[in-house]
């Protein structure tokens, strides 16, 4: 018998975001890893946000011209290539050098948004700079009023078109993973827009859930954003709300958009899946702001039963990160356009030629769940 050949070893290609989670694992430490996919305690919201989106069937129409189809929109009055966003997510530079700058520069050239967050380990403003598209700033309001105030101030000086406010986060979930890595940052990185701000170690948890429980204002209310809403012209997006009573409030309050999200899953583990809270949130208060969703989101399929749900766009967190680890900048495009050109080969399938042809009654729950 011939011995077997071992097949040349060839580079996979990456072209789903499973195939971008494996080359980012390769690449990262454990640690870091750990961080990015970690959802709270025992990690039910995060794989029901997946799993919510399998139970979901797509009513596709046919003899429909999709021969040129239109992915763009308009998000806040921004145009958008496509109707998939960057969420925010801390510390780009865990996943490589260039960090937050290659995330930015990737947004720019997909001509898509993308949302610096607070906890980035580059500071607000370099972000800003590295790209002229619009471009929006994630805020945690902090008990220090005057820094909250002064990273808004910042924000808007800096060209920041919108405040997207999370509001899922009084404190950390709990990462059992980062507690038992000793989960901090390298030496090197810093969350640079606190360079002030000491951050405290703690031997018992990871050194963000102890910054987050010293930090954030775990007080802030509805009271309090008349008071935020003062402090910049800028429009604000309410992230991390899964109630239709929450979502009325926000459209009362004079917010002008809201991210349906449960923080990917890190934040309370019994969290709706976000897919399965869109529906209602959309209709009570569809018509009075811009309604976003993120969470799951992995598939141009998952995209499409969003905007069929109800969002205007998705975000996506965790499939940046991976692109980002996997191929720095480069990853970013390539996450966005298999995501894109996936969305459109939906589109085309399901006899959609422009994102408002998505329509409520295309996606219900498959007769067979
Ligand atoms: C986040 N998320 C987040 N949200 C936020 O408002 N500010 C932040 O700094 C972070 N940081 C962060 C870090 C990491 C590693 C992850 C995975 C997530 C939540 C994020 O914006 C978004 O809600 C979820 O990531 C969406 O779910 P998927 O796409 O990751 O499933
Ligand atoms: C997280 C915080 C930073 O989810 O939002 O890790």
């Amino acid at each position: 018998m011939q011995p077997k050949k071992k097949a040349p070893k060839s580079k996979a290609k990456l072209l789903t975001v499973k195939d971008y989670q494996r080359a980012a694992k390769q690449k990262l430490s454990k640690a870091a890893y750990d961080y990015y996919r970690s959802g709270a305690e025992s990690e039910r919201a995060l794989s029901r946000n997946e799993e919510a989106f399998r139970r979901l069937v797509v009513w596709y129409r046919v003899l429909v011209d999709v021969e040129n189809r239109d992915l763009s929109t308009k998000v806040l009055g921004f145009p958008v290539t496509s109707p998939i966003l960057i969420a925010p997510t801390a510390y780009h530079k865990l996943a490589c050098p260039e960090g937050e700058l290659a995330t930015a520069r990737a947004a720019q050239n997909s001509g898509t948004i993308y949302v610096a967050s607070t906890l980035s380990t580059t500071s607000l403003e370099h972000i800003a700079e590295a790209s002229q598209a619009p471009k929006w700033f994630q805020l945690y309001v902090h008990k220090d009023r005057v820094f909250t105030q002064s990273l808004v101030a910042r924000a808007e000086e800096s060209g920041y078109d919108a405040l997207v406010v999370t509001v899922d986060t009084p404190l950390l979930g709990r990462r059992l993973r980062d507690e038992r890595n000793g989960f901090s940052l390298p030496p090197g990185l810093e969350m640079a827009n606190l360079s002030s701000a000491l951050v405290e170690q703690n031997e018992d948890a990871s050194a963000l859930s102890h910054y987050v429980a010293n930090r954030h204002d775990a007080a802030f209310t509805w009271a309090d954003l008349p008071w935020l809403r003062s402090l910049s012209h800028l429009p604000i997006i309410l992230k991390g709300i899964v109630r239709v009573d929450d979502a009325v409030r926000a459209a009362d309050a004079g917010i002008a958009g809201i991210i349906v999200s449960n923080h990917g899953g890190r934040q309370l583990d019994s969290a709706p899946s976000t897919i399965e809270a869109l529906p209602a949130i959309a209709d009570a208060v569809g018509s009075r702001l811009e309604v976003f969703v993120d969470g799951g989101i992995r598939s141009g399929d998952d995209v499409f039963k969003a905007l069929a749900l109800g969002a205007r766009a998705v975000l996506l967190g965790r499939p940046i990160l991976w692109g980002l680890a996997a191929e720095g900048q480069a990853g970013v495009e390539n996450v966005l356009k298999l995501l894109t050109e996936d969305l459109s080969r939906v589109m085309a399938l399901a006899g959609c030629k422009r994102i408002a042809d998505i329509e409520r009654g295309m996606v219900t729950v498959g007769a067979s769940s």
